[in-house]
């Protein structure tokens, strides 16, 4: 039995212990939106946030998540209006297939919450999410569209408590 805060509201979901966060999120709950590509925490496709911080759900057992802890999937990452990531990812036509894209824009907000303006270099190298079609360009320009929008909007960035997974 996993109890779990996810996207806002308290689930109960009957899993053993060492189950994947991944196939919780997909088969019990229902969401999705959240992809599995490699299974071994390589491309970034199970990406979410834990407090905040992005984490690749398919290593991670339903067990070692407490009830206390925020998790958020793509489905939860709009507030009242989409995140900025959002809104620039569709101005610039970021995706193609789109089947990475969820983790792609877990993980950019996730970055911009915990560094509001990375300079190329930290984003080229703290996203390392895969993308077979190669949208990384595109990914690189809507990550710096969405800080110039936040950071002249003076848009709060919500603090990564924990860090328990690269992306
Ligand atoms: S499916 Fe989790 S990192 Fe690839
Ligand atoms: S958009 Fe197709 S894998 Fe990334």
């Amino acid at each position: 039995m996993a109890q779990l805060n996810l996207n806002g509201k308290p689930v109960t979901i009957d899993v053993e212990g060492d189950t994947p966060l991944l196939w919780v999120i997909r088969e019990q709950a229902g969401l999705t939106g959240t992809k599995y590509g490699c299974g071994i925490a390589q491309c970034g496709a199970c990406t979410v946030h834990l407090d905040g911080a992005a984490l690749r759900s398919c290593v991670m057992p339903v067990s070692a998540i407490t009830p206390e802890q925020k998790l958020v999937t793509i489905e939860g990452l709009a507030g009242s209006q989409p995140h900025p990531v959002q809104i620039a990812w569709a101005e610039l036509d970021v995706a193609q297939c789109g089947y990475c894209q969820s983790g792609m824009l877990m993980a950019a907000a996730a970055l911009l919450a915990q560094n509001p303006n990375p300079s190329e270099e930290e984003i080229r190298s703290q996203i390392t999410n895969i993308c077979r079609c190669g949208t990384y360009m595109r990914v690189l320009e809507g990550i710096q569209l969405a800080a110039r929008r936040m950071n002249s909007a003076g848009a709060p960035a919500s603090a990564p408590a924990t860090a328990q997974a690269r992306t």
